[in-house]
């Protein structure tokens, strides 16, 4: 898809199809308004025969358009005028996206971004977000159909995002590129989460920072193998792999482009690329989805490559501790006691608590071998998260609070939202143990919150964030699929530091 901004009355415009929002009760925006005294009362009378209300997410198309230059128009329901906040901009474009979609004509003007938001009065954020939208509705997932299977054939080819002024160009030429470089990472982030177990493994993800950084020349990979985790001690994520006769990685990807003595964000990524629970197997019931318990990993490689598509000034080094947890004669067991490269000893309690084993190691790995500004670990930690959370917010953890704060607004803008939880010092007696420094579970209670108290224990030292992202990683259901979450929030967060630097 391309994608353009211009400047232009939408009367005018000789495209496929022209994009304009109606408000609840019928009321038209400037540029429906524009439309319809062009062609005479058309939409007018549209809307007296009941066809379009402007009830939010409403579509309608109108056809054969005598006084005007485009083949068609769509108008799009917007909900009342007053409540045009950020959630219903965004559903107005995702119904506009999906109308698109099946639409004939190659080439759409999108009048939606002229809207006033409340709360957003800036158009790189309107084109940004809508054009994110866009791609979040256009997203299909095929790579692994067989014979006989038909791809899903777009016509629309190009799509040209409108704003009032060309004093407003600039700012929503920025918004495309930080757009593409977003919708680019999380479609990354969502083919490596949709894709099946039996293929991603942690080599695969392994082969995939190689191919990221053979796209991408300032990315450069390093991926740690078992026997070098082996020498560094890394008791705790050897543990978990010791069940899969998959070899288990440690992916470090550096994009380094900031000024040679500034700190690196780093974020490291939980990628168990399937979690069966190991000894302390799960339930059978939706154990596939147990696929996507890499979604953290998958959101280090699109962030990654967005930094780099966007050339950001910045230093930023992802980590990913890539293993399968699966039961074997081999594997870890209940009781066991392990020794993590922290020095720290873990007594397992529950095979199935494996990312906070993995992710222990890797931080420790991180602290000994970054002076970062700051490390965001992101994992499909805990069915507490989805509990506390739903499939609305990442859980948000942090031993710094202007990080937090970040963090949150970086989500809050792009729409891609994680909630700030509590890390408080009381919780951590819920990990003692009677034979080692800690357990690795903490009881029915509070579980994401004593799982992120877990990974405390190994970030310290650190400028540390978690952000617990099992309610929001993949979308469970009919609309079954890996949601890219939270790259939108991470290049958001990103895109700050290099203004910041
Ligand atoms: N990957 C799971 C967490 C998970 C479960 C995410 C379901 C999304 C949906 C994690 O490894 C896990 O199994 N956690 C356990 C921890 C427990 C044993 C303390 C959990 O949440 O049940
Ligand atoms: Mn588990
Ligand atoms: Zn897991």
């Amino acid at each position: 898809m391309e994608y353009l901004v211009k400047s232009g009355s939408p009367e005018k415009q000789r495209v496929g199809c022209v994009v304009v929002g109606i408000f609840d009760r019928r009321k038209p925006s400037t540029q429906a308004e524009a439309l319809d005294t062009a062609s005479g009362g058309l939409i007018a009378s549209v809307m007296r025969r009941g066809d379009m209300d402007g009830k939010l997410g409403q579509t309608t198309v109108l056809h054969g358009l005598d006084n005007l230059f485009c083949d068609r128009i769509l108008l799009v329901g917007c909900g009342k005028e007053r409540d045009f906040n950020q959630r219903a901009y965004q559903r107005a474009c995702r119904a506009a996206a999906a109308e698109l979609d099946g639409m004939g004509g190659v080439d759409a003007a999108f009048y939606l971004t002229e809207l006033n938001v409340k709360g957003r009065d800036d158009f790189r954020w309107s084109v940004k977000q809508a054009l994110m939208t866009v791609e979040e509705t256009f997203y299909r997932f095929e790579a692994c159909r067989g014979v006989g299977y038909e791809k899903h054939s777009r016509k629309l080819a190009r799509l040209v995002f409108q704003v009032p002024r060309r004093s407003d160009l600039p700012a929503a030429e920025k918004g495309v590129s930080e757009g593409v470089a977003t919708a680019n990472g999380v479609k990354l982030a969502k083919d490596l989460g949709n894709m099946p177990g039996n293929i991603c493994t942690p080599t695969y993800l392994a082969e995939q920072a190689g191919a990221l950084a053979e796209r991408q020349a300032k990315v450069k990979t390093n991926v740690l193998e078992e026997a070098d985790m082996e020498a560094l001690g890394m008791g705790a994520l050897l543990a978990v792999s010791r069940g899969s006769r998959q070899p288990a990685k440690l992916i470090v990807m550096e994009y380094m482009n900031g000024p040679k003595n500034a700190k690196p964000t780093v974020l490291v990524g939980k990628g168990v690329t399937f979690d069966s629970g190991g000894i302390s197997i799960k339930p059978g019931a939706a154990m596939d989805e147990m696929k996507y318990d890499m979604g953290g990993a998958a959101s280090v490689f699109g962030a990654v490559q967005a930094a780099a598509e966007l050339e950001l000034p910045i230093n930023v080094v992802g980590v990913v501790a890539a293993t399968e947890n699966l039961p074997d004669g081999d594997a870890y067991k209940p009781g066991d006691i392990l020794t993590s490269m922290s020095g720290q000893t873990i007594e397992i309690l529950n095979t199935d608590a494996e990312g906070r084993l993995a992710l222990a190691d890797a931080l420790t790995y991180v602290e000994r071998n970054y002076d970062s500004d700051a490390v965001v670990d992101m994992a499909t930690l805990t069915g507490a998260a989805v509990i506390a959370l739903g499939a609305h917010a990442a859980g948000l953890y942090a031993n710094n609070s202007p990080l937090r704060r970040s963090l949150r607004d970086a989500g809050e803008y792009v729409g891609d939202r994680a909630w700030p939880m509590p890390l408080w010092e009381e919780y951590q007696s819920q990990l003692d143990s009677n034979f080692a420094d800690m357990a690795n579970v903490g009881g029915k209670a509070a579980g994401s919150v004593t799982a992120a108290s877990f990974l405390h224990r190994f970030a310290r030292k650190l400028r540390w964030a978690h952000l617990d992202i099992a309610g929001v990683a993949w979308k469970t259901g009919k609309d079954k699929g890996a949601t890219g979450r939270p790259v939108g929030l991470l290049v958001q967060y990103l895109i700050e530091r290099a203004q910041q630097a």
